[in-house]
């Protein structure tokens, strides 16, 4: 499996940005939305385009907004992932065609079990599959026509947080002849925890017990959607990936959130239903760490790079949020919803949001680090969560001690900090990379485990913070390290800071503590 998003040359990306409102796209909304990625540094648009302006009569295709749309990226600088709102819009039909909206006996919605519609389509229905389907071809064919010689679409996603509302599966009769069948053998093995399932024989309720109807639903809506995807691929072959509306931990389908989405119980069943579909990704709108955790846990695994295309922007949490999911998690990509939301009336960012804006510099002053050890165990997330004076980052030849707030101790220094936040990667035996924001950092050496004086190493003169060669501050360009300014004296006697977002580069003194003994 690729990990990261990739450019036209092949150069892995990872990606950081703000989606758009929902209406925006060809509107002038647009030119909010991309002041906003600016104020956040970031390197991506998302964006969608709508199945009823794609196809305003049945067969009629019109790709103005979807050409307008690129270009409005490419211009910008960014890259851009399209959102293809279509057969469900969180469960809502919202953005089919009129055609599609007025024939419900040819389109049809799911129904209750008391015989009722909800507002969802059927994800059993081929009918509407088929005319989704065919405009998402159309779909692929702009992007590829208008695209293929410049790589601005990284990605699309297909449908957006799709799955039934109000109900936890179809009881049409066509649904329920459905249910009837046995389970796929593709799903053999698939199990979900505390099920309780009787395993007693090949009905969904014998393998998915309680979540027989949520792992139905996922069944059929993820096979919906990768019959779409594999025609889009077939003419353009492009990642292409699946949000998920994800309630809180352990809720139910159809009440807390869509039932038959990617949701945490049901990935096993999606991963198998839908080989055409790349990533499936958690939309953590949650600001609570336990709940930001559990998803990212959910969601990060060996077949699923981590990818969050929504998430909230206001406050400390979100602030956190992002730097656990960038060095916590190693997502590939980060995007907060509503990109517009996050200006002021006079185009400005909000005071409640600026703390993630300098999250998101963070991220990506210090991207191409964030790429090239991803996976090495080098990235270290500094996150001062309730509490917390200190974090402590230990490491084998170091124990480096991360000090939060440590301007306040200063008699005059009244400001209210930021909570403090950062990001350390080690790049050699003795270089570290350090961005962060109130953040102060000091070194220890370790003593080796056969070391007959560990006490003097931990104490001596050699073990402080004193004990770099070099402290600079810079930037990144590409791969290069280009030096900005270099601290020293006063700079570097007290602490070794990161302030507001900016990357600096530790050299540390190769002879201090166990690499070298000095005396
Ligand atoms: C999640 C959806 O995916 C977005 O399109 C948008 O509707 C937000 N919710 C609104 O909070």
């Amino acid at each position: 499996m690729k990990t990261f998003f990739q450019d036209k040359q092949g150069n892995p990306l990872l990606l950081t940005g703000l989606q758009s409102h929902n209406s925006s796209t060809g509107s002038p909304m647009m030119e909010q939305t991309i002041r906003a990625i600016r104020e956040f540094h970031g390197n991506l648009l998302e964006a969608p385009v709508y199945w009823y302006w794609l196809e305003p009569e049945e067969g009629v295709y019109d790709t103005t907004h979807v050409r307008e749309l690129i270009h409005t990226a490419r211009e910008a600088g960014l890259y851009l992932v399209i959102l293809w709102f279509a057969t469900n819009k969180n469960g809502h039909p919202n953005y089919v065609p009129e055609y599609v909206k007025i024939r419900p006996d040819i389109y049809r919605l799911a129904v209750e079990p008391d015989g009722l519609p909800v507002p969802s389509m059927s994800p059993h229905c081929q009918a509407t599959m088929r005319a989704d389907q065919r405009a998402f071809v159309e779909l692929m064919k702009c992007i590829k026509e208008e695209d293929e010689d410049y790589g601005t679409v990284l990605a699309v996603q297909v449908e957006n947080e799709a799955g039934l509302g109000g109900t936890d599966r179809d009881y049409s009769d066509e649904a329920q002849q459905d249910f009837e069948k046995p389970v796929p053998a593709e799903l053999d093995g698939v199990e979900i925890e505390d099920s309780g399932a009787s395993l007693k024989d090949n009905s969904w309720r014998g393998r998915f017990g309680r979540y027989a109807n949520e792992a139905f639903t996922a069944w059929y809506q993820a096979r919906y959607i990768d019959e779409i995807a594999a025609a889009g691929k077939q003419v353009y072959n492009i990642p292409m990936y699946v949000n998920a509306m994800l309630g809180f931990p352990y809720s139910e389908g159809g009440m807390a959130y869509n039932s038959g989405g990617p949701a945490v119980r049901v990935l096993d069943i999606w991963k198998k239903a839908a080989p055409s579909i790349d990533l499936l990704c958690p939309d953590i709108y949650t600001p609570a760490r336990d709940h930001y955790t559990h998803f990212c846990e959910a969601y990060r695994r060996e077949d699923n790079a981590l990818f969050i295309p929504e998430s909230g922007f206001v406050g400390t949490a979100a602030a956190l949020n992002v730097i656990r999911a960038a060095a916590q998690y190693e997502a590939v990509g980060i995007c907060c919803f509503g990109a517009e939301s996050t200006l002021d009336e006079e185009g400005n960012l909000r005071e409640d949001v600026k703390d993630t804006a300098v999250s998101f510099q963070m991220v990506r002053n210090i991207a191409p680090l964030l790429v090239k050890y991803h996976g090495t165990g080098n990235i270290h997330p500094i996150i001062q969560d309730e509490f917390m004076a200190e974090q402590l980052i230990q490491l084998p030849d170091y124990r480096i001690t991360a000090h939060f707030d440590v301007r306040r101790r200063i008699p005059d220094t009244r400001e209210t900090l930021p909570r403090g936040r950062g990001i350390l990667v080690q790049t050699g035996e003795t270089e570290f990379y350090l961005t962060g924001d109130n953040v102060a950092l000091d070194f220890v050496s370790r003593p080796g485990p056969n070391e007959e004086m560990p006490r003097f190493w931990m104490a001596c003169r050699q073990s402080n913070q004193l004990n770099f060669l070099t402290v600079e501050e810079g930037h990144f360009e590409g791969d290069k390290w280009v030096v900005d300014f270099r601290r020293n004296g006063d700079e570097t006697n007290y602490e070794l800071y990161a302030r507001k977002g900016e990357v600096v580069r530790i050299r540390l003194n190769p002879t201090m503590g166990v690499k070298g003994k000095v005396n």
